[in-house]
């Protein structure tokens, strides 16, 4: 944090790029492991970059105590300029030097949880994006690439296990009860893939043998007590490995991978080279503390860790515009995995559907917001403020775009010229598009290249409008697409995308037309396509399988919706023909006057009801048809928003569905139970989805009811169950349906998994986000910040508690009286003086402020007046804070 007292944080430029100075070709890194004072010794190869005008070396540095400078074995003059060290005086000419640096820092005071810091008695680092200046006087950019060893020493008994980076070359005891590892990376690599870790950790080990022929190491190291969880993230690195070897040739390039979990991490997990460091969330995963969701969300980021060995660390990034490079295609690349993970073409499009959720309710709104920026920024004070859901999601869909323009093999090809040319280098975005657009130069991609990096300098979420004209003499069906895109901060005028809408024409029977299976590529405001041979006005079906991150306007009448929930052969189409007929009759709801009543119709709900009953769908895919549009989904489609109208709505929708579907719903409780022990598998995970769909549905239905044997029957399912699946489902249903027994119910789970750190995650987000009736969720998380097992301090926990209040509960967070804005405030100020990056996430909770109704807007207003008037304040969350009120 570097807490700016002149109000204005400064931005850093895109097009202000320039080479280093000067390159660091190795590092030694002697470490003395203490939590009060940690000793480093830096010995560095510097030599002068000869492309760029001499000048001082100004080395990085951020909350370090400076001892020792030498210069070839011999002290220097230096000085201290804001947060660098600048040296002047170096040696004449352009051979190499040596450059020592001693420098001390404090990892147990380290609450930023960026650089070295100690959870849990255990030492951590995480580098990325600017954290290696939090070690050691550095170049801290990733252009700078160097060799590394590393020399740990620390306390034997307390610190028995030492990692960094590569392959252990020496270990040994010291005197007084300490010893020491020494580690070598083969690889080069920049400062922000750094890892060290040294604690009392147990793990579980796994040697492979590679396709062609290699032996591996691989190794997960947690606490004790949690090495019984660590099955499913070994199995999961397993299938990752080969499948990046299968699918696009590429292998392990180290003799030992290694991951290590900690309980205190900013994010999710983090790509060091050979020494992954995850957030104990997305490894740890048994049957009975772990969902389904846990599961698959375990596969897919150990995956993604994995993946960026090749795409991020391979081939790394310019510089920190480019994070897309290898963000963007590496969660292309983790989705992809979990697809086909998944299976069957049923179990992918539930995949692909759960993706498109994710960019709907979460990107969609970013790119609309004051947040908007590209997927390759042009300017950010702080780059942490940029690990969002564009660079990452949206930067997945734009490379999706490209496999989709240039096919799956014409992808494969790219992918592999982009190693070729690029292996060991620090690139750009433009490279990466260049290398696919080469290997396919007869692709659309090629042809329309330059217009489709707009994706990448572009932001805003495109519109497309959609008119169709039947014309019987000519037998022809004429599409007329027109694409814009609204004006986002600093863009108020946009050029046209290239966007591929994937197409297929249907009769009103509900049978595709053959032939009408088309990609269609737009790229000028205005295209018209032309369907040969239709006899009768068809439906069109359009953008099939989300071929791209717009927003299509395709006025279709309900009936033609209902023919494609019902026959779609794209199921993510189908899905999303049920979601527009939900949408639609929640907006006229919400639009009405008056109080809210039954939203849903006859059709609608028998349409529903049939996809329910329909006897091949798979049941995952069920669960998501019956979900309603998410409370963001819904108020992004309003220029005013009214939460607690849109809340009431949903409510009374989801009334409906469990009244007019009880018989249906206990038909799926009863015909999904599955008899077996635990696996999550896609197919099992969706038969319990759709049961605890059904028990939430019967739980609402019973409150009205009043009859007390569905909420019975849940309370013994809760305290029956044999995994965390069905276990937290129950809880849930009990919970979000306000029956009297949740209390009973929820102190019973805290009692049972109380020394289980993720579980009680779970118990804190539940009651966070439970639906508010008459105000009582706040006063709830109030008490709950107070609870001896709260711990603020703890990044998982105080997003379970205060993360999901702020951020996934709006009826309850928009409140008339402006409690939930002022419990923000609170919370965002606590929090940044101690971990910004924490703050800046809680801050953007209010990114959409404007659209808000009153007596919403006012009160969101002052709260965030008053955050950003505050001093000090980190400049994270300044400059979400500064954005939004602008
Ligand atoms: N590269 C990590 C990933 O796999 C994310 C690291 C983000 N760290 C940060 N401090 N912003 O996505
Ligand atoms: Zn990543």
């Amino acid at each position: 944090m570097t807490a700016l007292r002149d109000g204005a944080a400064r931005l850093i430029r895109r097009e202000d790029y320039c080479p280093p100075a000067y390159w660091i070709d190795t590092v030694d890194l002697t470490f003395d492991l203490d939590p009060a004072k940690t000793r480093v010794l830096n010995r560095m190869r510097v030599r002068r970059n000869p492309d760029q005008p001499r000048q001082p070396l100004r080395l990085d540095g951020e909350d370090l105590t400076l001892a020792r400078v030498l210069v070839n074995g011999a002290g220097t003059s230096f000085r201290i300029d804001g947060a660098q060290l600048v040296l002047e005086n170096l040696p004449e000419g352009d051979e190499p030097f040596e450059l020592e640096i001693f420098t001390t820092c404090a990892p147990e005071k380290n609450t930023q949880l960026m650089g070295l810091y100690v959870s849990q008695g255990t030492f951590y680092t995480q580098c990325e994006a600017e954290g290696f200046r939090r070690i050691t006087y550095f170049l801290d950019r990733p252009d700078v690439m160097a060799t590394y060893s590393v020399t740990l020493r620390a306390d034997k008994a307390r610190y028995p296990v030492l990692l960094s980076n590569g392959n252990l070359v020496e270990a040994g005891d010291l005197e007084g009860g300490r010893h020491y590892a020494r580690w070598v990376d083969p690889h080069r690599k920049p400062c922000y893939l750094f890892a060290l870790v040294a604690g009392n950790l147990v793990c579980r080990s796994q040697p492979i043998r590679s396709r062609s022929g290699t032996d591996h190491l691989l190794q997960i190291y947690v606490r004790a007590a949690d090495l019984d969880k660590t099955e499913h993230a070994m199995h999961s690195l397993m299938a990752a490995i080969a499948w990046d070897e299968t699918r696009f040739g590429l292998p392990l390039d180290l003799e030992r991978f290694m991951i290590v979990a900690t309980s205190d991490f900013n994010m999710g997990a983090m790509e060091n080279k050979g020494l992954n460091i995850f957030n104990t969330k997305y490894i740890l995963a048994h049957p009975a503390t772990a969902t389904d969701t846990d599961f698959a969300n375990v596969e897919s980021v150990v995956a993604h860790e994995y993946f960026h060995n090749w795409t991020g660390n391979r081939v790394t990034c310019r510089d920190w515009f480019q994070l897309s490079l290898k963000e963007g295609l590496t969660v292309f690349r983790d989705q992809e995995f979990s697809m086909d993970m998944a299976g069957s073409p049923s179990a992918r499009a539930v995949k692909r559907i759960e993706d498109v959720r994710v960019l709907r309710t979460a990107q969609f709104p970013e790119d609309a917001g004051p947040m908007a920026h590209p997927v390759r920024p042009d300017q950010y004070a702080e780059i942490n403020n940029f690990y969002t859901v564009t660079v990452y999601e949206k930067g997945a869909e734009v490379v999706r775009m490209m496999q989709t323009l240039v096919g799956r093999e014409g992808f494969t090809r790219g992918l592999k010229l982009y190693f070729e040319r690029h292996d060991g280098q620090a690139v750009t975005c433009d490279d990466l598009v260049q290398a696919i657009a080469d290997a396919n130069p007869d692709s659309p991609l090629a042809r329309l290249q330059p217009q489709f990096m707009r994706w990448y300098a572009q932001a805003g979420t495109p519109r497309v409008q959609i008119s169709g004209q039947h014309d019987p003499a000519t037998r022809t069906y004429t599409l007329s697409l027109h694409q814009s895109c609204p004006p986002t901060p600093g863009q108020p005028h946009k050029e046209p995308f290239v966007i591929p809408v994937a197409a297929a024409l249907f009769d009103h029977e509900g049978r595709l037309l053959p032939g009408s299976e088309r990609l269609i590529v737009l790229h000028e405001p205005h295209t018209e396509v032309v369907f040969p041979d239709v006899d009768s006005p068809p439906i069109a079906s359009l953008l099939r399988g989300f071929s791209a991150p717009v927003i299509l306007e395709h006025p279709l009448s309900d009936d033609e919706l209902l023919v494609l929930l019902a026959h779609d052969t794209d199921p993510f189409n189908r899905w999303e023909a049920g979601q527009q007929l939900l949408l639609r009759r929640a907006l006229a709801a919400v639009r009405a006057e008056g109080p809210v009543h039954a939203p849903l119709d006859a059709a609608t709900l028998q349409a529903l009801r049939a996809v329910l009953r329909h006897p091949t769908l798979d049941a995952a895919f069920k669960e998501l048809a019956l979900t309603l549009p998410a409370h963001t989904y819904i108020a992004e489609q309003l220029d005013e928003v009214d939460p607690q109208r849109i809340h009431a709505v949903r409510e009374a929708m989801r009334t409906q569905l469990a009244h007019a579907l009880h018989e249906d719903w206990i038909w799926a409780y009863e015909a999904h139970q599955d008899s077996g022990g635990y696996r999550p598998d896609a197919a099992a995970a969706g038969r319990r989805a759709l049961t605890g769909m059904a028990l939430h549905m019967l739980c609402l239905a019973a409150r009205d009811s009043g009859n007390p044997v569905w909420p019975g029957k849940t309370y013994q399912r809760f305290k029956d169950a044999t995994n965390m699946t069905d276990r937290y489902q129950a809880l849930s249903a009990l919970v979000s349906a306000g029956h009297e027994l949740a209390e009973r119910a929820l102190a019973l789970f805290h009692e049972r998994f109380r020394h289980e750190e993720l579980v009680l995650d779970k118990w804190f987000a539940l009651q966070a986000g439970a639906p508010d009736r008459g105000g009582d969720i706040l006063p709830r998380v109030q008490a709950l910040l107070q609870h001896p097992d709260f711990h603020l301090r703890n990044p998982n926990r105080a997003r379970s508690l205060i993360g999901t209040y702020c951020h996934a509960n709006p009826a309850a967070f928009h409140r008339a009286d402006g409690a939930g804005y002022a419990f923000w405030r609170d919370r965002v100020l606590e929090i940044d003086a101690f971990n910004p990056q924490v703050a800046a996430r809680l801050a953007r909770a209010l990114d959409r402020w404007k659209k808000l109704a009153e007596p919403y807007r006012s009160q969101a207003h002052a709260a965030l007046r008053v955050v950003a008037a505050h001093e000090p304040l980190s400049t994270d969350v300044r400059e979400v804070v500064s954005r939004a009120l602008a």
